[in-house]
């Protein structure tokens, strides 16, 4: 596996495997690797013939800098999980080779998928879906993957990666991949390293709440506000969460629905004290 810290070695790392005759596979992630990622990682080994994973913790799509400095970066566990899964290639820049001028007085091109990149996450983080758009669009003119792999946990960010691909033409097939799970149902994400020990205990409620509003949605339910009742009152029972959004919404444009037909995605974020935590669950209408 090569550590690669340059754009310019990555292209000629991605063309040498194209000469090959080898497909390439793009797996974006920020660091701090764990089963989630590793899902991402085993697909796109399975799919493609040279794998590249990029860990770079972008700071323009932290709207807090606490958040920003608070994430975890282990370069070196993280190499050694990639090195584990046989991966061919990491490219880990630095904030200067991918952000080279002063973007605090030169602002950077924006790349703004809009509607879908305002609701929910984009209006409880204002700026974030811009910041994550300009770094995957640039990611993708870097690696000039076949495939590029997200995980479905963070829907919204998929649905706005899927749109902004699609409008600007990007000749790349994204694939969404599962969220994976703890054995309690905790979706897995970097942000779990920072809950106390009763957060953590208490936290698989989050995907307990979704699940009954899938299985009320399963049994017939229509009405969003029916079923967000039933399912914020699940999580309330624990004083220590703090809902910030839970909502019915069409799985494409994040529009909430107020009354449900065919598939549906419910989406949801909650405080658990400093950290903040998102899931969601597809309910497929079928
Ligand atoms: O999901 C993430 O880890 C990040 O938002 C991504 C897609 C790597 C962009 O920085």
């Amino acid at each position: 596996m090569t550590l690669l810290r340059t754009i310019a070695e990555v292209r000629d790392h991605v063309k040498s495997a194209r000469d090959r005759g080898l497909t390439v596979g793009l797996v974006p992630t920020m660091g701090a690797l764990h089963e989630g990622h590793g899902a991402l990682m085993r697909r796109a080994r399975e799919e493609t013939g040279y794998v590249v994973v990029t860990i770079f913790v972008n700071p323009t799509q932290f709207d807090r800098t606490d958040d920003f400095q608070k994430y975890p970066r282990e370069l070196d566990t993280d190499l050694a999980f990639c090195e584990r899964l046989g991966l061919d290639a990491v490219f880990a820049p630095d904030a200067r080779e991918m952000y080279p001028g002063d973007y605090q007085k030169m602002p950077l091109t924006s790349v703004d998928v809009a509607g879908l990149a305002s609701r929910f996450e984009g209006e409880f983080r204002p700026g974030h879906f811009r910041g994550v758009a300009m770094v995957v669009a640039k990611l993708f003119n870097i690696v000039a993957a076949n495939r590029a792999y997200f995980g479905e946990k963070d829907a919204q960010q998929l649905a706005v990666i899927q749109k902004m691909t699609a409008d600007l033409n990007f000749p790349i097939t994204i694939v969404p991949v599962p969220t994976v799970r703890e054995p309690d149902g905790l979706a897995m994400s970097s942000r779990n390293q920072r809950l106390t020990p009763d957060q953590r205990r208490v936290a698989p409620l989050l995907y307990q709440a979704l699940r009954e509003a899938e299985r009320l949605i399963r049994n017939g339910a229509s009405s969003t506000a029916e079923i967000k009742r039933a399912a914020s009152a699940l999580m309330s029972r624990n004083p220590v969460f703090r809902i910030q959004y839970l909502d019915a919404v069409d799985p494409a444009t994040f529009e909430p629905l107020v009354q449900i037909m065919g598939a549906v995605r419910v989406v949801a974020a909650v405080w658990l004290g400093e950290v903040r935590l998102i899931d969601n669950v597809l309910v497929d209408g079928a």
